[in-house]
């Protein structure tokens, strides 16, 4: 029961609506901490990480409803900061509560955070920077301690790009005594999207959408009502879908504005993509080798999330392709599981060399993380025979229902 099936070799014909983001949603749930009363937001995606997060409101004391893709949280109860492990181990986003939960509470202690296995994703730089804030950190084996008496700004000169540092440091700042910069920050869409959030709530944030964000922490924030923007991940893996089955589908809401460097790549491999006002028509599928070397970078640059969903692409196309990954060292786990359907695929470090060849064929493979997880199934629409992906609850972490959306598209396909 924790399995997709397909029945590949039918190319796509169809539409989909792009549900909302699940990196953007995470940070926003977090935030409401941050505000004492009741906050509404739309769009946020109904997937198994936002129930966690919302698990973890609930244990701190918030009231939370939730009717399909609306949620609501009152934080007017909010009073423990200790939050349940199981929740915790599973999400990685759950770090996102050490910074708004230091703001409104003083206190947090929290097991050492989980998510997906694509690297060893420490948290030395959570800390380090919330340290110079004024938060007090006892490091246990399995957990840790952080206490702040009074949280106040700080300039933050970051080693490295991190989208989880930036967005913890934004909620530590935003009421925090003074002012904050963060350079370089990072300036994926979300991070747009959880300082618009606060905006609209009464914080003072400038430099948003570029690297250098100033915070000047204000006294209070007041409750608000936001929609969630749709996901560009998700809209990703649709359009790697037609890249791999060919066909042509329309994926409504799909965020082009924030898909530049992805939609680059799809039309030199080969697909003809058209950009309307209310989402992005997709034709034709992979046939062109990608001559220059896939790398992945952060934003603006190619995002890793969709690194493995371009591989089966670059697998199944025939023409092969080069792959280099410089966000997180073990996210080519799904190679071996590739290579069992027949795609010939060799790692040389942080680079995958994708050679062309025949036609894949199906068979049980194992999703061993999100979107590689995805990218199996996508690869499994054009190969040939029927075939299964195995621990779909990977897959659940991020996607509403990909079966649903995928047979909207005109696949053959059903969880099993
Ligand atoms: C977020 C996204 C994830 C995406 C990633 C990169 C969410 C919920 N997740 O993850 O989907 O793939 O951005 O775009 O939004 N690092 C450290 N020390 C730290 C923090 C990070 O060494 O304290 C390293 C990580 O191991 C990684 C790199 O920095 O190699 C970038 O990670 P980061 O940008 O922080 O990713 P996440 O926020 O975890």
């Amino acid at each position: 029961m924790d399995a997709v099936r397909i029945y590949g070799g039918k190319s796509l014909s169809g539409q989909t609506r792009i549900q909302g983001s699940k990196n953007a949603s995470l940070p926003i749930l977090a935030a409401t901490l941050l505000i004492d009363g009741i906050c509404e937001i739309e769009n946020c995606p109904d997937i198994s990480d936002v129930y966690h997060m919302l698990r973890l409101l609930e244990s701190l004391g918030c009231q939370v409803s939730r009717e399909k893709n609306h949620i609501r949280v009152d934080t007017g109860g909010v009073a423990a900061h200790d939050m349940p492990s199981d929740s915790v181990g599973v999400m990685r986003s759950s770090i996102m509560l050490l910074g708004a939960l230091l703001a409104r509470m003083g206190a947090v202690s929290m097991e050492y955070p989980g998510g997906c296995v694509i690297g060893k994703r420490p948290i030395d730089q959570h800390l380090c920077a919330l340290r110079r804030m004024g938060v007090e950190i006892v490091e246990g084996r399995e957990e840790f301690c952080a206490r702040a008496s009074k949280l106040h700004g700080a300039v933050h000169e970051l080693p490295f790009v991190s989208v989880g540092v930036t967005e913890n440091l934004v909620l530590a700042a935003v009421l925090a005594e003074g002012e904050t910069v963060i350079h370089p920050a990072a300036r994926e869409p979300e991070i747009q999207a959880l300082c618009e959030f606060l905006l609209k709530a009464g914080a003072e944030i400038s430099g948003v959408g570029t690297d250098r964000l100033v915070i000047r922490g204000v006294k209070k924030l007041h409750p608000v009502r936001f929609r969630v923007p749709a996901d560009r991940i998700v809209a990703g893996t649709y359009l790697t879908a037609c890249l791999c089955a060919g066909g042509s589908v329309f994926l409504e809401d799909a965020p082009c504005e924030q898909m530049q460097s992805v939609l680059a790549c799809a039309e030199r491999m080969g697909a003809g993509l058209t950009v309307w006002p209310d989402g992005l028509f997709v034709e034709g599928r992979a046939c062109n080798r990608l001559e220059e070397v896939l790398v992945t970078e952060v934003y603006p640059g190619f995002p890793t999330d969709l690194q493995s969903l371009f591989m089966a692409a670059m697998a199944l196309s025939g023409q092969g392709g080069q792959i280099e990954e410089t966000v997180f060292e073990n996210r080519f786990r799904i190679v071996p599981e590739l290579c069992k359907m027949g795609a010939d695929i060799t790692v040389e470090g942080n680079r995958a060399h994708v050679r062309g060849g025949g036609p894949l064929h199906n068979t049980i493979v194992e999703a061993k993380e999100l979107r590689g997880g995805a990218a199996l199934v996508v690869a499994a629409l054009a190969a040939e025979g029927t075939g299964i992906v195995r621990n779909r609850h990977f897959i659940d972490r991020g996607y509403e229902d990909i079966t649903l959306s995928l047979r909207e598209l005109g696949a053959d396909i059903e969880l099993a």
